[in-house]
């Protein structure tokens, strides 16, 4: 089979497609004809290795890890002995983590891990995504913010993969939603449910006159000084992004300033969130927005695209 993999830190260059052998299922797990998966944010950083200090994980050198893609959506070819939620032909979608990546023809993962089977109203494209910025900001606006109805949530970033959801998210929770983007993405962000929104280019964040209960920083682009200010003496501040600057504050104030990597919570604790998500889905109470769409043989472009910084939503592999 085909799969994506990198051998070396370093751009998108380093990327390769090459023939692997097909995995085959252990007893526990299924085997899915990957028909969609996800590029995300995450996956161009760990190909640089950035930030460094994720080395002591990733692997010091050079990757230890070579498969790239987390994020999938596809079609149960196998299973082994032990399944018994899936079977040959069910169309399931999820989130493989720490092995073989997504990015490629197969896979192979436990039936227990985060994999659900797809509602029928969205397509593969959709649902490969969903576990990028929608369990990401799931995570940290339900179990980190427990967010409340009535509650005023600021999302900055409002129109990149988490922040596209988390304005989604904080409505099916009943906030007031302020979106931050710049003004090409106004309507967008106004389309998905948020009340106001702020361009970041015209609004100075810092000299706003009312805080809020939430902040919720997916880019990791607000400084103290303004998070500080939007969050008054009452307020949450958070961020999926860690910097030593969040750090710093996190050990000083760790009520007040949040980070968290959502992909290292117990899988017990992602896959209640995943679930959770899967029912809205169902009930078409979101929506994933794709901005572009890539063969796995054009994934280095994906990677090119994605860390413009400029991507509106998630972006998709297509294997067919
Ligand atoms: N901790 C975790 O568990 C976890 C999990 C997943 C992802 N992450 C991290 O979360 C971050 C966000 O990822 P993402 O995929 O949602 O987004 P992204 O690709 O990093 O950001 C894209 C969006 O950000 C907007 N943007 C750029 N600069 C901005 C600014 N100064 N203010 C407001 N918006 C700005 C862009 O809109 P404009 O073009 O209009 O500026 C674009 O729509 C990444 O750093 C990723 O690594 C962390």
């Amino acid at each position: 089979m085909k799969a994506a993999i990198f051998t070396q830190y370093g751009a998108p260059e380093v990327i390769q497609i090459v023939d692997t052998e097909k995995p085959s299922p252990k007893p526990d797990e299924v085997l899915v004809k990957i028909e969609a998966s996800s590029v995300t944010r995450a996956d161009t950083m760990i190909r640089q290795g950035v930030p460094k200090f994720g080395r002591l994980f990733l692997g010091l050198i050079k990757p230890k890890n070579k498969a790239l893609g987390t994020g999938f959506s596809g079609v149960v070819e196998a299973v082994g002995s032990q399944v018994t939620k899936f079977r040959i032909g069910s169309v399931v979608f999820g989130e493989k983590l720490f092995s073989e990546g997504s990015n490629a023809e197969y896979l192979c993962m436990s039936e227990d891990l985060v994999i659900a089977h797809k509602p029928k109203s969205i397509s593969h494209s959709e649902a490969a995504p969903i576990c990028d910025g929608f369990l990401t900001s799931y995570n940290f606006l339900k179990d980190i913010a427990k967010i409340k109805s009535g509650q005023h949530v600021l999302v900055n970033g409002a129109s990149g993969s988490l922040g596209s959801a988390a304005i989604q998210l904080a409505k099916i929770m009943g906030a007031k939603v302020t979106g931050v983007c710049s003004a090409k993405n106004i309507d967008f962000v106004l389309a998905l449910g948020a009340d106001e929104v702020l361009d970041y280019t015209k609004v100075k964040l810092d000299e706003l006159s009312c805080t809020y209960d939430v902040v919720y920083d997916t880019v990791g682009k607000l400084s103290y000084k303004t998070f500080k200010t939007l969050i008054g003496s009452n307020g949450l501040f958070m961020t999926p992004v860690l910097n030593g600057e969040v750090l710093w504050h996190m050990l000083w104030r760790p009520n007040k300033v949040k980070f968290a990597a959502t992909g290292v919570k117990k899988t017990k604790e992602l896959k209640r969130l995943f679930e959770e998500l899967v029912q809205f889905f169902e009930q078409g109470k979101l929506h994933t927005n794709i901005d572009n769409t890539f063969k796995l043989s054009e994934i280095k472009y994906a990677h090119q695209y994605v860390e413009t910084g400029r991507k509106v939503g998630n972006i998709v592999i297509k294997n067919s």
